[in-house]
């Protein structure tokens, strides 16, 4: 693996996996896993920053480390583990925290919303959420982080504290870029074109457990744009339902935008909604049927987060000794 470079990921247990989690990331990271060196986790130390029910978080956790693999990713060509198993990461979340400015924190846009969404219940935790993301890609010393726009600012704010630690003791931290992802991964919601697809619109949030006919269902009732032209043309501006919907297509079978216009050409949106539904269903049904098998083998499951987790250690601690004698601290 020497020479790649390694790109560190993840995604929060805080709810079912969707569509848009598998064509905007999980599916990416299946094609870099060849070309990068890669650290895929599941950051539940993230998700407790809003307040969980400890059973489906812990559920949660073990459901989306099978539908990664069942995504296809390969515990030989990436490590994947959960973040709370590797205590390297809330270790140097503490330290980098002592390095990030209270304004630098306040100005961050997701705490900002987070804070409205939970305004009952603003912990330090959400506030410090940027510190711990910070450390989870230090630590590893990665050179890429594959996500979306809005974890640009936290990928920028980890560069900063980077910086600043390499400007006050020498050179310790990689510094991170953004791995943009390829245009048209972005999958917004069935009913509501103009935002993210979200669980917390379900009708129109495609899971990656859904059953055929929850998936067929849900594409029928997809919105589609209320433009007299009413064909399938790729024009997010003027038809962002129909171009989402295109986009999907276009991930799941590899099909270019033109072929899809040909495709349908003189066919309504009736035909072209069950289709899309259609091949959504192929697309997933493997992934669902394999991560139905490996949540029944809780034995193979331990294994793979026990070995993620302890070669995630292994790379992690080597940054965190340098950082503890760096700042001072007496050696154990
Ligand atoms: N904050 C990210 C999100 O909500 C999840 C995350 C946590 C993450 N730590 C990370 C992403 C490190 C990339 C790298 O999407």
């Amino acid at each position: 693996m020497e020479g790649k470079k390694r790109t560190f990921s993840g995604i929060q247990p805080s709810g079912d996996l969707h569509l848009g989690n598998y064509l905007g990331a999980i599916k990416n990271w299946v094609d870099f896993q060849d070309e990068f060196d890669n650290i895929y986790c599941i950051v539940d130390m993230h998700t407790i920053t809003v307040r969980q029910n400890p059973a489906d978080l812990r559920r949660r956790c073990l459901e989306q480390l099978a539908q990664y693999l069942a995504c296809g990713l390969d515990p030989e060509k990436s490590i994947l583990f959960i973040q709370s198993h590797v205590p390297a990461h809330a270790e140097l979340g503490w330290v980098l925290g002592c390095y990030t400015q209270f304004g630098e924190l306040s100005r961050m846009t997701q705490f900002k919303q987070k804070a409205q969404q939970h305004a009952d219940n603003i912990t330090g935790g959400l506030f410090t959420y940027p510190v711990l993301m910070a450390a989870d890609i230090l630590l590893y010393q990665a050179d890429l982080v594959p996500v979306g726009e809005d974890q640009r600012q936290h990928v920028e704010l980890c560069r900063d504290i980077a910086v600043r630690f390499n400007g006050i003791y020498g050179d310790t931290f990689t510094l991170p870029e953004v791995l943009n992802r390829k245009a048209g991964a972005r999958v917004m919601g069935l009913t509501t074109p103009n935002a993210k697809m979200s669980k917390s619109i379900p009708e129109g949030c495609v899971l990656l457990m859904d059953k055929p006919e929850d998936i067929q269902r849900k594409f029928k009732r997809a919105v589609t744009d209320s433009d007299t032209e009413r064909c399938v043309r790729f024009d997010p501006v003027a038809k962002p339902g129909v171009s989402n919907l295109m986009q999907i297509y276009s991930a799941v079978t590899e099909k270019s935008y033109d072929e899809i216009e040909a495709e349908f050409e003189g066919k309504g949106y009736g035909a072209f909604k069950p289709a899309v539904g259609d091949a959504v269903v192929e697309r997933l049904r493997p992934i669902r049927e394999e991560a139905t098998r490996l949540l029944a083998d809780k034995v193979y499951l331990e294994s793979i987060y026990k070995s993620g987790a302890e070669r995630a250690s292994y790379l992690a601690n080597k940054t965190l000794r340098k950082v503890y004698k760096k700042v001072g601290f007496v050696a154990r």
